[in-house]
């Protein structure tokens, strides 16, 4: 079990000086192919996956793969959910095992990116999940030529970045300094003094998106002046578009689905250990697993018994809609004792994201209410414990 919590990872990489990956995964063969790379290079690793690529997959199902390949590999990785398009996607994202999140209202003028961003700082800081947040606006769309959306490229301003920070109290940064999504003409002009005057304004990690089409100098500047976070899609899309091709070319054109997509992953495996390498991560797998918490859920055990004559099927059926929808919870179990003689006729079991879910589930407003009108009212006989995980 790798999975660690992001902001220890980040402010590792900040204070050693190289950037973690964050690789958009749109498909099983992006996430095999991420998860090859990180451990063929030691290296920690982001596996993001960006709200504007739900069009390509169905995102819970894309997730629980996802925490599996997580879950099992030796390397440290964190689930990221990239340019997310409002709290609610927040919430499932965390619900659904996202231990990262970013809500993208950098479109939005200053005070309102600031209000949006604010509200999902506290629902996910209340979850222990940190959050990025973006401030200017990088154009372009991943996996898409740059020219054909040529939004107005706007730079991150320096003073503005430092009130963003403090007033939303984003963990990390995405700054705009010349950087855009998906393929572009040409090698783009960065403002690198921009960014120097970022990084010593704010002291957190920095993030770049846009990563495609950078040059390795390019690179080494950005990571020296505080970016530590590097997203990273279209060049991984094109390697296993240009793949596809070449399956066509030598006759996959009479084969089917697995014939035209033999072979896809070893191209973006390699794109992708050529980046974890240039930007300093790999190798790092190990100091940095020693340095950082592991992300450990919380079970919230209840065990209890009935007053005689109360509906005990409407009160759990109303617990398990309004319990389930609470930041954090990721599963509600409502369980009856199977046989007939134990102590405690029913339990909860619900499935906490983090140990901090503890307390802001406990003071939620949904539960507080639910627990003072509907359960504890019939509920005397109960113990409650949460437990964190051992194996
Ligand atoms: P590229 O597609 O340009 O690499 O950018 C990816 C990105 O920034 C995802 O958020």
């Amino acid at each position: 079990m790798a999975l660690v919590n992001m902001r220890d990872m980040l402010s590792h990489a900040h204070r050693h000086g190289y950037a973690v990956a964050a690789f958009d995964l749109v498909s099983l063969d992006f996430l095999e192919a991420i998860i090859k790379a990180a451990e063929a290079s030691r290296a920690p690793v982001i596996l993001s996956l960006a709200e504007s690529h739900f069009e390509y997959f169905d995102f819970e199902l894309a997730m629980a793969a996802t925490e599996a390949a997580a879950k099992r590999t030796p390397v440290p990785v964190a689930i990221h959910l990239d340019h997310g398009a409002s709290l609610d996607t927040a919430v499932e994202a965390i619900r659904l095992g996202c231990n990262g999140v970013m809500v993208d209202a950098s479109t939005r003028p200053f005070e309102d990116n600031v209000e949006r961003t604010r509200a999902v700082v506290d629902m996910a800081h209340a979850c222990g999940v940190p959050v990025e947040g973006e401030l200017g606006y990088v154009a372009g769309v991943e996996g898409e030529d740059a020219e054909k959306h040529p939004g107005e490229l706007v730079y991150t301003s320096v003073e503005e970045a430092g009130v963003y920070v403090e007033r939303t109290g984003v963990d990390f940064l995405a700054v705009s300094i010349g950087t855009v999504h998906g393929r572009m003409r040409g090698a783009p002009r960065l403002d690198m003094e921009r960014l120097a005057q970022i990084n010593s304004a704010l002291q957190i990690p920095l993030v770049i998106h846009g990563g495609t089409g950078l040059s390795d100098a390019q690179f080494r500047d950005l990571i020296s002046r505080g970016v530590s976070k590097i997203n990273y899609y279209t060049a991984l899309a094109d390697a296993a578009a240009q793949r596809i091709r070449d399956n066509l070319d030598a006759g996959a054109i009479s084969g089917g689905y697995t014939a035209l997509l033999k072979g896809i992953q070893a191209p973006m495996q390699a794109e992708m250990e050529r980046c974890l390498r240039l930007w300093g991560s790999a190798g790092r797998a190990d100091e940095l697993l020693a340095e950082c918490e592991l992300w450990q859920p919380v079970s919230h055990l209840i065990i209890y018994n009935v007053a005689e004559g109360a509906d005990a099927d409407a009160m759990i059926a109303e617990g398990w809609r309004v319990l389930s929808a609470i930041p954090g919870v990721r599963d509600v179990f409502t369980g009856e004792a199977v046989k007939t003689d134990a102590g405690y006729r029913y339990c909860w079991n619900v499935a906490f994201c983090h140990p901090a879910v503890i307390d802001s589930y406990r003071e939620h407003p949904d539960h507080v209410k639910f627990a003072d009108t509907h359960f504890r009212p019939v509920a005397a006989d109960r113990i409650s414990v949460d437990y964190r995980k051992l194996v």
